[in-house]
């Protein structure tokens, strides 16, 4: 894949983000941070394939929620074949975006699907991702507070200690978790003194 190529991808991809602000075009942003602070580590990684996954892997968010990656690869794919992107460069790409949902990783077979997957979890590990993701669980599912933090700290302790691909993404999340374990206790003790 050519520099060229990877920079049309990019400017395809930014037009499906235009306005989910909680998947807005800064959360691809950081996802390729971290993806490609994760690759550093797997001198295996073809960076062109992770790259051009990190800018395509939510873009189906523009039609649904829920099976989205799906959606991500259908309008992908036709994009990747009009710029002259080779079937094995489409597949590696559509692998990848397909295994980062949390019920499809285990399906992974290429390190660039391993990394995208910790990259974008990552995003969520954080604390300011955290923060992102309970804000778009209380306005498009409709969720309480105190449902919302505790139904994605859940969520978050099961990435972490089950499903990140990772040694690297673990460490460099530690320190976020911990922030994160100490405000959901907090919180929850809060809520506990005011429902009492
Ligand atoms: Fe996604
Ligand atoms: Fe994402």
């Amino acid at each position: 894949m050519t520099h060229s190529q990877l920079g049309q991808i990019e400017q395809f991809a930014k037009k499906f983000h235009s306005d989910d602000p909680q998947h807005d075009w800064e959360h691809i942003i950081r996802v390729r941070v971290n993806a490609l602070e994760l690759a550093k580590h797997y001198p295996e990684t073809n960076l062109e394939i992770l790259q051009a996954a990190c800018f395509l892997h939510d873009i189906g968010r523009s039609v649904k929620d829920e099976g989205h990656p799906e959606e991500s690869i259908k309008l992908a794919s036709p994009h990747l074949q009009e710029i002259g992107l080779t079937n094995d460069e489409i597949e590696a790409i559509n692998h990848a975006i397909h295994c980062h949902d949390v019920k499809k990783i285990h399906e992974a077979n290429s390190i660039e699907a391993k990394l995208l997957f910790d990259a974008d979890k990552l995003e969520i590990l954080s604390v300011f991702g955290f923060l992102r993701v309970v804000v778009f669980l209380m306005e498009e599912r409709h969720m309480k507070i105190s449902e919302a933090v505790n139904f994605l700290w859940g969520f978050s302790l099961n990435v972490y200690e089950k499903l990140l691909n990772t040694e690297e993404a673990r460490m460099l999340i530690a320190q976020d978790m911990d922030l994160l374990r100490a405000m959901v206790e907090k919180y929850n003790s809060w809520d506990q003194r005011i429902k009492h």
